[in-house]
Protein backbone atom coordinates (compact mmCIF):
# COMPACT_ATOMS: atom_id res chain seq x y z
CA UNK A 1 0.00 0.00 0.00
CA UNK A 2 1.69 3.49 -1.04
CA UNK A 3 -0.37 6.49 0.22
CA UNK A 4 0.78 10.40 0.22
CA UNK A 5 -1.12 12.75 1.93
CA UNK A 6 -0.90 16.73 2.49
CA UNK A 7 -3.55 18.83 3.77
CA UNK A 8 -3.49 22.63 2.83
CA UNK A 9 -5.56 25.42 4.06
CA UNK A 10 -6.18 28.65 2.01
CA UNK A 11 -8.43 31.74 2.34
CA UNK A 12 -11.27 33.04 -0.44
CA UNK A 13 -10.40 36.53 -1.52
CA UNK A 14 -12.81 39.40 -2.28
CA UNK A 15 -11.73 41.55 -5.53
CA UNK A 16 -11.38 45.28 -5.88
CA UNK A 17 -10.88 45.39 -9.64
CA UNK A 18 -12.35 42.36 -11.01
CA UNK A 19 -12.30 39.71 -13.55
CA UNK A 20 -14.08 38.90 -15.70
CA UNK A 21 -14.01 37.24 -19.10
CA UNK A 22 -11.11 35.33 -20.48
CA UNK A 23 -8.89 34.90 -23.31
CA UNK A 24 -8.95 31.19 -23.51
CA UNK A 25 -11.15 29.78 -21.70
CA UNK A 26 -9.54 26.46 -21.18
CA UNK A 27 -6.77 27.83 -19.57
CA UNK A 28 -8.45 30.52 -17.49
CA UNK A 29 -6.63 33.16 -18.72
CA UNK A 30 -8.05 36.36 -18.04
CA UNK A 31 -8.91 39.18 -20.18
CA UNK A 32 -8.16 41.88 -17.75
CA UNK A 33 -5.71 41.96 -14.31
CA UNK A 34 -7.09 42.29 -11.31
CA UNK A 35 -6.46 43.21 -7.64
CA UNK A 36 -7.76 41.00 -4.53
CA UNK A 37 -7.48 40.71 -0.70
CA UNK A 38 -7.67 37.81 1.07
CA UNK A 39 -10.30 37.10 4.03
CA UNK A 40 -8.76 35.93 7.48
CA UNK A 41 -11.80 34.22 9.64
CA UNK A 42 -13.27 32.35 6.10
CA UNK A 43 -11.23 29.29 5.16
CA UNK A 44 -11.36 25.94 3.44
CA UNK A 45 -9.53 22.81 4.46
CA UNK A 46 -8.33 20.30 2.32
CA UNK A 47 -6.45 17.06 2.79
CA UNK A 48 -5.54 15.02 -0.34
CA UNK A 49 -4.48 11.40 0.19
CA UNK A 50 -3.46 9.68 -2.83
CA UNK A 51 -2.74 6.05 -2.95
CA UNK A 52 -2.47 2.62 -4.96
CA UNK A 53 -5.16 1.17 -3.60
CA UNK A 54 -7.56 3.62 -4.19
CA UNK A 55 -9.76 2.96 -7.41
CA UNK A 56 -11.48 6.53 -8.21
CA UNK A 57 -11.23 9.96 -7.07
CA UNK A 58 -13.65 10.52 -4.56
CA UNK A 59 -14.63 14.01 -2.99
CA UNK A 60 -15.83 14.69 0.43
CA UNK A 61 -16.56 18.19 1.15
CA UNK A 62 -18.23 19.36 3.98
CA UNK A 63 -18.68 15.69 5.09
CA UNK A 64 -20.85 14.99 2.68
CA UNK A 65 -19.32 11.97 -0.62
CA UNK A 66 -19.93 14.29 -3.74
CA UNK A 67 -21.23 12.82 -7.05
CA UNK A 68 -19.14 11.59 -9.71
CA UNK A 69 -20.18 14.69 -11.48
CA UNK A 70 -19.84 16.88 -8.69
CA UNK A 71 -15.97 15.43 -8.16
CA UNK A 72 -15.01 15.78 -11.94
CA UNK A 73 -14.10 19.18 -11.88
CA UNK A 74 -11.72 18.47 -9.30
CA UNK A 75 -10.46 15.20 -10.80
CA UNK A 76 -9.55 17.03 -13.88
CA UNK A 77 -7.63 19.13 -11.97
CA UNK A 78 -5.50 16.71 -9.85
CA UNK A 79 -4.69 15.43 -13.59
CA UNK A 80 -2.94 18.41 -14.21
CA UNK A 81 -0.66 17.78 -10.48
CA UNK A 82 -0.52 14.06 -11.77
CA UNK A 83 1.47 14.78 -14.90
CA UNK A 84 3.67 17.00 -13.31
CA UNK A 85 4.43 14.53 -10.65
CA UNK A 86 4.65 11.85 -13.65
CA UNK A 87 1.89 9.34 -11.44
CA UNK A 88 -1.14 7.88 -12.11
CA UNK A 89 -2.61 7.74 -8.36
CA UNK A 90 -5.92 8.44 -7.58
CA UNK A 91 -7.17 10.58 -5.00
CA UNK A 92 -9.49 11.14 -1.75
CA UNK A 93 -10.20 14.81 -0.94
CA UNK A 94 -11.68 15.87 2.20
CA UNK A 95 -12.53 19.47 2.36
CA UNK A 96 -14.52 21.63 4.67
CA UNK A 97 -15.28 25.32 4.56
CA UNK A 98 -15.71 27.21 8.04
CA UNK A 99 -18.12 28.96 6.26
CA UNK A 100 -21.60 27.62 5.83
CA UNK A 101 -22.05 26.48 2.14
CA UNK A 102 -25.24 27.93 0.59
CA UNK A 103 -24.28 31.45 1.81
CA UNK A 104 -23.48 32.81 -1.51
CA UNK A 105 -19.84 33.22 -0.89
CA UNK A 106 -17.70 31.68 -3.68
CA UNK A 107 -15.75 28.75 -2.39
CA UNK A 108 -14.06 27.74 -5.59
CA UNK A 109 -10.90 30.37 -4.70
CA UNK A 110 -9.95 29.32 -1.56
CA UNK A 111 -11.40 25.49 -2.74
CA UNK A 112 -8.85 25.01 -5.67
CA UNK A 113 -5.79 27.40 -4.19
CA UNK A 114 -5.91 24.71 -1.30
CA UNK A 115 -6.64 21.72 -3.46
CA UNK A 116 -3.13 22.54 -5.58
CA UNK A 117 -1.31 23.07 -2.38
CA UNK A 118 -2.42 19.97 -0.22
CA UNK A 119 -2.03 17.82 -4.10
CA UNK A 120 1.14 19.44 -5.36
CA UNK A 121 2.72 18.72 -1.34
CA UNK A 122 1.41 15.23 -0.67
CA UNK A 123 2.81 14.33 -4.57
CA UNK A 124 6.35 15.89 -3.80
CA UNK A 125 5.84 18.84 -6.67
CA UNK A 126 7.48 21.95 -5.81
CA UNK A 127 6.64 24.86 -8.05
CA UNK A 128 7.60 28.25 -6.62
CA UNK A 129 4.78 30.50 -5.34
CA UNK A 130 3.85 32.12 -9.31
CA UNK A 131 3.98 28.21 -10.32
CA UNK A 132 1.81 27.30 -7.79
CA UNK A 133 -0.35 29.75 -8.14
CA UNK A 134 -0.75 29.28 -11.77
CA UNK A 135 -1.62 25.72 -11.47
CA UNK A 136 -4.78 26.83 -9.26
CA UNK A 137 -5.67 29.22 -11.87
CA UNK A 138 -6.90 26.54 -14.07
CA UNK A 139 -9.23 25.21 -11.94
CA UNK A 140 -10.75 28.48 -10.60
CA UNK A 141 -9.29 31.57 -12.00
CA UNK A 142 -9.66 33.63 -8.86
CA UNK A 143 -7.94 30.67 -6.79
CA UNK A 144 -4.32 32.03 -8.07
CA UNK A 145 -5.34 35.65 -5.79
CA UNK A 146 -6.06 33.23 -2.74
CA UNK A 147 -1.79 31.59 -3.14
CA UNK A 148 0.37 34.61 -2.25
CA UNK A 149 -0.67 36.25 1.22
CA UNK A 150 -2.46 39.76 1.63
CA UNK A 151 -3.25 42.04 -0.98
CA UNK A 152 -2.62 39.99 -4.51
CA UNK A 153 -2.14 41.08 -8.38
CA UNK A 154 -3.15 38.70 -11.33
CA UNK A 155 -0.84 39.80 -13.94
CA UNK A 156 -3.39 38.74 -16.79
CA UNK A 157 -0.49 37.14 -18.65
CA UNK A 158 -0.14 36.02 -22.11
CA UNK A 159 0.48 32.18 -21.48
CA UNK A 160 0.16 29.37 -18.65
CA UNK A 161 3.30 30.66 -16.74
CA UNK A 162 2.76 34.26 -16.98
CA UNK A 163 -0.73 34.28 -16.18
CA UNK A 164 -0.17 34.16 -11.88
CA UNK A 165 -0.60 36.24 -8.67
CA UNK A 166 1.56 37.73 -6.81
CA UNK A 167 1.33 39.34 -3.17
CA UNK A 168 1.37 43.29 -3.29
CA UNK A 169 1.20 43.93 -0.15
CA UNK A 170 1.29 41.19 3.18
CA UNK A 171 -1.65 41.12 5.41
CA UNK A 172 -0.02 43.18 7.76
CA UNK A 173 0.01 46.05 5.79
CA UNK A 174 -2.74 47.76 5.85
CA UNK A 175 -6.22 46.67 8.51
CA UNK A 176 -8.73 46.81 6.14
CA UNK A 177 -11.99 44.52 7.53
CA UNK A 178 -14.41 42.88 4.57
CA UNK A 179 -18.48 42.59 6.50
CA UNK A 180 -20.05 40.13 4.20
CA UNK A 181 -23.51 41.13 4.31
CA UNK A 182 -25.49 38.27 3.04
CA UNK A 183 -29.00 39.34 1.62
CA UNK A 184 -29.66 35.97 -0.30
CA UNK A 185 -27.70 32.63 0.52
CA UNK A 186 -29.20 30.89 -2.67
CA UNK A 187 -26.89 29.50 -4.91
CA UNK A 188 -26.69 31.44 -8.53
CA UNK A 189 -28.45 30.73 -11.29
CA UNK A 190 -25.26 30.97 -13.71
CA UNK A 191 -21.82 30.23 -11.95
CA UNK A 192 -18.98 32.57 -12.89
CA UNK A 193 -17.39 29.40 -15.46
CA UNK A 194 -20.49 30.25 -17.37
CA UNK A 195 -20.72 33.98 -16.88
CA UNK A 196 -17.39 34.47 -18.32
CA UNK A 197 -18.78 33.12 -21.19
CA UNK A 198 -20.93 35.69 -21.61
CA UNK A 199 -18.47 38.69 -20.79
CA UNK A 200 -18.03 39.47 -24.80
CA UNK A 201 -21.69 39.25 -25.82
CA UNK A 202 -22.02 42.75 -23.92
CA UNK A 203 -20.96 45.83 -26.16
CA UNK A 204 -19.22 47.82 -22.62
CA UNK A 205 -17.03 44.69 -22.02
CA UNK A 206 -14.54 46.44 -24.71
CA UNK A 207 -14.23 49.33 -22.78
CA UNK A 208 -14.16 48.09 -19.74
CA UNK A 209 -11.18 46.09 -20.62
CA UNK A 210 -9.44 49.20 -22.24
CA UNK A 211 -9.91 51.31 -18.81
CA UNK A 212 -8.63 48.78 -16.82
CA UNK A 213 -4.87 49.51 -16.49
CA UNK A 214 -6.24 52.92 -15.22
CA UNK A 215 -8.50 51.16 -12.26
CA UNK A 216 -5.35 48.94 -11.44
CA UNK A 217 -2.87 51.85 -10.99
CA UNK A 218 -5.38 53.72 -8.75
CA UNK A 219 -5.93 50.40 -6.77
CA UNK A 220 -2.54 49.34 -6.13
CA UNK A 221 -1.55 52.88 -4.81
CA UNK A 222 -4.32 53.11 -3.15
CA UNK A 223 -3.49 50.19 -0.77
CA UNK A 224 0.05 50.99 -1.11
CA UNK A 225 -0.56 54.29 0.43
CA UNK A 226 -3.24 53.32 2.90
CA UNK A 227 -5.51 55.41 1.12
CA UNK A 228 -9.33 55.00 1.64
CA UNK A 229 -10.81 57.38 0.20
CA UNK A 230 -9.63 56.71 -3.56
CA UNK A 231 -9.99 53.07 -3.13
CA UNK A 232 -13.10 53.18 -2.18
CA UNK A 233 -13.78 55.06 -5.20
CA UNK A 234 -12.02 52.76 -7.26
CA UNK A 235 -13.13 49.22 -6.11
CA UNK A 236 -17.13 50.95 -6.23
CA UNK A 237 -16.43 52.12 -9.82
CA UNK A 238 -15.05 48.85 -10.70
CA UNK A 239 -17.84 47.02 -9.26
CA UNK A 240 -20.46 49.23 -11.05
CA UNK A 241 -18.83 48.44 -14.44
CA UNK A 242 -18.71 44.82 -13.77
CA UNK A 243 -22.36 44.74 -13.19
CA UNK A 244 -22.68 46.97 -16.17
CA UNK A 245 -21.47 44.05 -18.12
CA UNK A 246 -23.41 41.16 -16.09
CA UNK A 247 -26.31 43.66 -16.90
CA UNK A 248 -26.22 44.18 -20.78
CA UNK A 249 -25.13 40.46 -21.78
CA UNK A 250 -26.94 38.02 -23.90
CA UNK A 251 -28.80 36.70 -21.89
CA UNK A 252 -28.21 39.51 -19.22
CA UNK A 253 -27.47 38.91 -15.72
CA UNK A 254 -29.06 40.87 -13.11
CA UNK A 255 -27.96 39.58 -9.75
CA UNK A 256 -29.19 42.85 -7.66
CA UNK A 257 -31.96 42.46 -5.11
CA UNK A 258 -33.95 45.53 -3.50
CA UNK A 259 -31.46 44.57 0.00
CA UNK A 260 -28.22 44.84 -2.37
CA UNK A 261 -29.04 48.02 -3.52
CA UNK A 262 -30.42 49.37 0.18
CA UNK A 263 -26.48 48.20 1.28
CA UNK A 264 -24.67 50.02 -1.90
CA UNK A 265 -26.77 53.48 -1.05
CA UNK A 266 -26.41 53.02 2.90
CA UNK A 267 -22.98 52.87 2.27
CA UNK A 268 -22.43 55.72 0.43
CA UNK A 269 -24.36 58.00 2.81
CA UNK A 270 -22.25 56.78 5.50
CA UNK A 271 -19.30 57.44 3.78
CA UNK A 272 -20.68 60.97 3.13
CA UNK A 273 -21.15 61.27 6.71
CA UNK A 274 -17.56 60.58 6.95
CA UNK A 275 -17.65 56.79 7.94
CA UNK A 276 -15.00 54.47 5.95
CA UNK A 277 -16.88 52.32 4.14
CA UNK A 278 -17.17 51.33 0.80
CA UNK A 279 -19.20 48.23 -1.55
CA UNK A 280 -18.16 45.42 -3.72
CA UNK A 281 -20.25 42.88 -5.03
CA UNK A 282 -19.43 39.93 -6.89
CA UNK A 283 -21.50 38.29 -9.18
CA UNK A 284 -24.13 37.57 -6.70
CA UNK A 285 -26.57 39.93 -4.60
CA UNK A 286 -24.37 39.55 -1.38
CA UNK A 287 -22.76 42.96 -0.83
CA UNK A 288 -18.64 43.28 0.95
CA UNK A 289 -18.30 46.52 2.65
CA UNK A 290 -14.82 47.43 3.13
CA UNK A 291 -13.81 49.45 5.83
CA UNK A 292 -11.22 49.59 8.85
CA UNK A 293 -10.74 47.31 12.11
CA UNK A 294 -11.97 50.15 14.51
CA UNK A 295 -15.70 50.88 12.52
CA UNK A 296 -16.32 46.85 12.43
CA UNK A 297 -19.08 47.08 15.76
CA UNK A 298 -20.31 50.35 14.66
CA UNK A 299 -20.99 49.44 10.90
CA UNK A 300 -21.85 46.06 12.21
CA UNK A 301 -24.72 47.66 14.21
CA UNK A 302 -25.97 50.31 11.19
CA UNK A 303 -25.99 47.15 8.58
CA UNK A 304 -28.30 45.32 10.81
CA UNK A 305 -30.59 48.43 11.01
CA UNK A 306 -31.14 47.66 7.14
CA UNK A 307 -33.89 45.61 6.13
CA UNK A 308 -33.20 42.49 4.38
CA UNK A 309 -29.65 41.47 6.03
CA UNK A 310 -29.60 37.89 6.58
CA UNK A 311 -26.25 36.84 7.89
CA UNK A 312 -22.76 39.15 8.59
CA UNK A 313 -20.04 37.49 8.47
CA UNK A 314 -16.67 39.43 9.80
CA UNK A 315 -13.09 39.08 8.08
CA UNK A 316 -9.60 41.25 8.14
CA UNK A 317 -6.94 40.06 5.62
CA UNK A 318 -5.63 37.15 5.66
CA UNK A 319 -1.98 35.05 4.26
CA UNK A 320 -1.02 32.91 2.00
CA UNK A 321 -2.40 29.51 1.36
CA UNK A 322 -0.32 26.75 3.38
CA UNK A 323 0.34 23.70 3.98
CA UNK A 324 -0.81 22.64 7.80
CA UNK A 325 -0.09 18.74 7.59
CA UNK A 326 -0.93 19.52 11.58
CA UNK A 327 -4.24 18.93 10.89
CA UNK A 328 -4.64 16.04 8.72
CA UNK A 329 -7.64 14.67 8.39
CA UNK A 330 -8.67 12.09 9.29
O1 LIG B 1 -12.65 32.57 -10.45
P1 LIG B 1 -14.10 32.59 -10.87
O2 LIG B 1 -14.31 31.88 -12.16
O3 LIG B 1 -15.00 32.10 -9.76
O4 LIG B 1 -14.51 34.11 -11.18
C1 LIG B 1 -14.56 35.12 -10.21
C2 LIG B 1 -15.33 36.28 -10.74
C3 LIG B 1 -15.62 37.40 -9.75
O5 LIG B 1 -15.71 36.90 -8.44
C4 LIG B 1 -16.96 38.02 -10.12
C5 LIG B 1 -14.58 38.50 -9.83
C6 LIG B 1 -13.22 38.21 -9.23
O6 LIG B 1 -12.25 38.75 -9.75
O7 LIG B 1 -13.15 37.48 -8.23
Amino acid sequence: MLTKKATARAHPNIAFIKYWGNKNNDLRLPVNGSISMNLAGLETITTVMFGDEILEDRLMLNGEQQTVEQTRRVSRHLDHVRHLANVDLRALVISQNNFPTGTGIASSASAFAALTAAACSALDVHPDEAGLSALARLGSGSACRSVPGGYTEWYAGVDHQTSYAASIAPAGHWDLIDLVTIVNKEHKAVGSTDGHQLADTSPLQAARIADTPRRLDLCRAAILQKDFEPLAAIIEEDTLMMHSILMTSSPPLLYWLPATIRVMQAVQSWRAGGIPAAFTIDAGPNVHVISTTGWKDKLVGLLNELEGIQDILPTTVGGPAQIINEHLIP
